[in-house]
């Protein structure tokens, strides 16, 4: 066993966080978010999501928000699109990066996107081709890769088949997401091997929510197997809104605070990130959901 001397995070708090808050962020506080985080030294944020604003009203300022940051040399900012229409709205704001997103699980894929996986695939290639064509990355998120709110246990096959997919219309790589955040240790290296089968080591990172709080566990797991990529939401932030009852991202903070203790690299300058959480939880009137956060915040008090 070898760990990952370094480790990449792509903090996801401003749109999977975000999307699922009910009380309106208005687009500066977000801008805000995104500020402090390229400011903790995060190089990776997805920023928003060019959706339907009648399916998430919380990504309507995706536009206003992307025009709003200030770039910095060396981040890459990812935006959610998916379908073309997304595509035509979310090129004209320069992301580096889009996110096509589909699901291991085929009622996953109707609830959030209203199309079964095949078809999501089918709108998924020309949004891929005129990405690449233009120069932009392309990552793909496979959702309900261990569970389903609507399906219950998901096989590794179907993560397989669904990185396969995506693999053939030339998405450059993938995030393996338990969407529910039910997933533990041995469950979770099961669903990364599937997706190893199309991607190697370096394009496919691990996406956890931690409703059952085995996020940081299953993202040891990955790690053992040298994956090397994850996402995380800053505070703990979010939840989707098409799985009731799944709550955020593993917390940056946490996953900071377990890489740092074991030597592993991140760019990451903790300290800061905590100041950005508690930014964003301040505006959202309730404490970061982090406990590497609260313990650091308790210590300087
Ligand atoms: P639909 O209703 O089937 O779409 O929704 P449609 O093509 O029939 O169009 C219906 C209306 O939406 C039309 O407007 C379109 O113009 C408009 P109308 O004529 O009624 O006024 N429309 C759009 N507007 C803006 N941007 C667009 C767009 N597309 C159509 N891109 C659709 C299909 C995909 C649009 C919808 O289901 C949708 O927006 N879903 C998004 C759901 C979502 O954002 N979920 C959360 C993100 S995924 C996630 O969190 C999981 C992840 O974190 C990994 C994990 O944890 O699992 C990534
Ligand atoms: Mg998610």
């Amino acid at each position: 066993m070898s760990l990952p001397t370094r480790v990449q995070l792509i903090d996801v708090g401003p749109r999977d966080g975000l999307q699922n808050e009910k009380q309106p962020v208005p687009a500066a506080v977000k801008i805000g978010l995104v500020q402090r985080l390229q400011d903790a030294g995060l190089t990776e944020i997805e920023v928003t999501s060019f959706v339907s604003p009648k399916w998430v009203p919380q990504m309507a300022d995706n536009a206003e928000v992307m025009a709003g940051i200030t770039r910095q040399a060396g981040v890459r900012y990812s935006v959610l699109v998916p379908n073309m229409k997304g595509y035509e709205a979310a090129v004209l704001s320069r992301p580096d990066e889009i996110v096509v997103f589909g699901a291991a699980s085929e009622l996953f894929s109707q609830k959030n996107i209203n199309c079964s996986i095949a078809e999501s695939i089918e709108r998924f290639a020309p949004v891929v081709a005129a990405a690449r064509a233009a120069g932009i990355q392309v990552r793909g998120a496979i959702s309900c890769a261990m569970a389903c709110p609507y399906e219950g246990d998901v096989a590794p096959e179907r993560v397989e088949l669904v990185a396969r997919l995506m693999k053939d219309i030339g998405v450059q790589r993938v995030d393996v997401a338990d969407t529910i955040g039910v997933a533990t240790p041995h469950k979770t290296r099961r669903a990364m091997e599937a997706a190893l089968k199309h991607y190697d080591l370096n394009n496919v990172s691990g996406h956890f929510h931690d409703t059952y709080g085995q996020a940081l566990a299953n993202t040891y797991a990955a790690l053992e197997m040298g994956i090397w990529n994850f996402q995380s939401s800053v505070a703990g932030l979010g939840g989707c809104p098409y799985a009731k009852g799944a709550t955020g991202n593993v917390a940056t903070e946490d996953v900071v605070y377990l890489l740092h203790g074991m030597g592993i690299e991140t760019g990451i300058d903790l300290d800061k990130l905590v100041d950005a959480g508690q930014y964003i939880s301040d505006f959202l009137q309730r404490p970061p959901n982090s406990r590497a956060a609260t313990a650091l915040l308790n210590k300087r008090s």
